[in-house]
């Protein structure tokens, strides 16, 4: 979580790093701050709380002098999201920002206490300034006296650094959180993720653990934490094909809501090229060898949604069991070692520490690991076996939308590349069908045709999703978005669990939203929303073929989706849940791309 920035360049800093800093927004929005030189070469450290408008606002008409600056937006984690403990980080000459957590940090402040140093602040990132600061003054360089002071830490960090004596000179360091670095002329910039500077350069080097960088204007030099800096290279950069209208919010109202009505092209880039003739995915037996004797998924959240979706598609075509794992359960349960197995991890974000640390700890066992993740360069992408890129292009928005219908689509493609005989071209010819169907039907889905079943939804003491089948992750998924955007009680069941418990809840006042994508389910589906009716429960149902006749038997109300391949209706069904759980949140006047207490990547357990 957190997000960071630096610059080192011509160009008067402040305007690139606040336009940075608000692309980063989304990893945390609890504090803000930047530091910088000014004309006399004196470093100035402006910090607030709130989000970046506010910082805007501090700021003013300030740009600050060329050279290098850096910045920082903050989730909090160690202290309350207080000025104090806003970054940057002061100590001596010595300035820096933080993402990530000092896992010795208290064993390193008793001892910097022994010696002197007051701490002005509650965070672990004091420390790292502190530390620098005596190497520096201690006699060494400044990159060396970075590397010092980092050989005395444990835990996982990026961290960008200036010095008082060194106005130009920006030094980065990655170590188990992420950090990129883009180059242009004359000028270098670092930051957490890409946006942040796709508008300046697409020239991008992704660092890797426990390297450093030292950089000055537009020249890179990058090494390992413990070689000396007379070793350090220029990296090799690539380009990054990401648009940087992506990162912009157009003519919405939000990132979500574009992010959603982006879903069909998500869908579309990420299955473009990746079916030759009959077979999809051809790299991915080519990278892992032969098709697994069983998988086991690893993801968190949406991710997790997604996974479950996943082993219903490749059980079905291929016949390997497919096990679906919440990543911090997993990781820390004895793993059974499995030689034929691949452990699949699913992020968006490519940086969610759970699963990360489930990848690594079944990998630790024999398993073939592979990554899907929409962040290239990230580090699940480096560090799986293999990794399928699902290509939604940024999302911004911390309710992921488009990066679940890409997650899907890419799983579909993975049933087909490991069913064992010949798939058909009918199949292959309705699954390339599905991005034109989801897009026809995004743009008949801004019409006020939901206004009712919103109103309804808005004011009911309680929503559940439920569904049977394909259902159940879409339920659990429509459960999830809705409550973590408009904050209101809600959550998602298989519909068949709900006699055991949850439909102690039901009373008048209660709706209880009902995907029905799953034919082959539909009567048993049917049987259960009676129940529910029969207890004063208001039934939404939302899927094809859906009878008028049937209001009021056993629906009240219905979204109807067109009848479609269940492929499709899965998209189509998601894209509904995403909007339906937008605007309500909308209504309610909240923050929807960046609610509350939330982050966009979870970079700590
Ligand atoms: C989704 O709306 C959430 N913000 C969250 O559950 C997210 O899916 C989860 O944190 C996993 O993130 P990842 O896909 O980047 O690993």
């Amino acid at each position: 979580m957190c997000g960071i920035m630096g610059y080192s360049g011509a160009r008067p800093p402040l305007p690139i790093l606040l336009s940075g800093l608000e692309r980063l927004e989304y990893r945390g929005y609890d504090s803000s701050g930047v530091a910088f030189f000014d004309d006399s070469d004196e470093i100035h450290v402006i910090r607030t709380t709130g989000k970046i408008s506010a910082l805007k606002d501090r700021v003013g008409k300030e740009e600050g002098h060329p050279g290098s600056a850096i910045g920082h937006i903050r989730w909090a984690t160690h202290g309350a999201a207080t000025v104090q403990n806003a970054h940057p980080h002061q100590s001596g000459p010595i300035v820096l920002v933080h993402n990530g957590i000092v896992e010795n940090e208290q064993a390193l402040k008793e001892e910097l206490r022994r010696e002197g140093v007051r701490f002005d602040s509650d965070t672990d990132t004091e420390v790292l300034a502190h530390l620098v600061s005596s190497a520096y003054r201690a006699g060494s360089d400044f990159p060396s006296s970075v590397q010092a002071a980092l050989s005395r830490v444990e835990g996982s960090y990026a961290l960008a650094i200036i010095s008082r004596d060194h106005p130009s000179d920006l030094v980065v360091v990655r170590q188990g959180a992420p950090l990129l670095i883009g180059v242009g002329e004359g000028e270098a910039f670092a930051a957490s993720d890409i946006p942040a500077f796709l508008h300046f350069t697409r020239q991008v080097y992704s660092m890797k653990n426990g390297e450093i960088a030292f950089i000055r204007h537009g020249s890179v030099k990058v090494g390992k934490l413990l070689d000396p800096p007379s070793e350090w290279k220029t990296p090799e950069f690539s380009t990054v094909s990401w648009d940087p209208f992506f990162a912009e919010k157009g003519t919405y109202r939000h990132f979500m809501e574009k992010e959603i009505f982006e879903g069909s092209r998500a869908v579309m880039d990420t299955f473009s090229g990746r079916i030759v003739g009959d077979r999809a995915l051809p790299e991915l037996l080519e990278a892992l060898g032969e098709r697994p004797g069983s998988i086991t998924m690893v993801a968190c959240g949406t991710s997790w949604h997604a996974a479950l979706l996943g082993r219903l598609f490749i059980e079905a075509a291929t016949g390997i069991p497919v096990s679906v794992e919440i990543a911090s359960e997993f990781r820390y349960r004895p793993i059974l070692s499995s030689r034929e197995g691949w452990i699949v991890g699913i992020s968006q974000s490519g940086e969610t520490a759970d699963t990360l640390g489930a990848i690594e700890a079944a990998r630790k066992t024999g398993y073939k690991t592979l990554g899907i993740t929409n962040v290239p360069g990230s580090t699940m992408e480096r560090e799986s076996g293999a990794c399928l890129l699902t290509h939604a292009g940024p999302e911004i928005g911390v309710a992921s939308t488009k990066a679940f219908q890409a997650q899907v689509a890419i799983l579909l493609l993975m049933s087909l590349a490991l069913s064992p005989g010949h798939v058909s071209m009918e199949r292959i010819e309705s699954l390339l069908r599905v991005p034109v169907r989801l897009e026809s039907f995004l743009e008949s889905m801004v019409s006020e045709r939901f206004d009712p079943v919103i109103d309804r939804i808005r004011q009911s003491t309680l929503v559940l999703f439920a569904g049977r089948g394909l259902d159940y992750p879409l339920s659990l998924e429509g459960a999830l978005k809705f409550k973590e955007i408009t904050y209101r009680p809600a959550d998602g069941y298989p519909s068949g669990e709900l006699k055991h418990g949850p439909i102690a809840l039901v009373e008048p006042g209660v709706t209880i939203v009902a995907p029905m994508i799953d034919s082959s389910l539909r009567t048993k589906e049917v049987s259960n929303l009676r129940e529910i009716r029969a207890r004063g429960g208001y039934v939404i149902a939302l899927g094809p073929d859906i009878e008028e006749s049937q209001r009021g038997v056993w629906y009240d109300d219905k979204v109807d989706l067109p009848h479609e391949s269940a492929s499709t209706g899965i998209f189509q069904a998601a894209a509904v849940l995403q909007y339906l759980a937008y605007r309500v949140a909308v209504m309610l006047g909240n923050d929807v791309d960046q609610p509350r207490n939330l982050a966009k990547s979870v970079t700590v357990e």
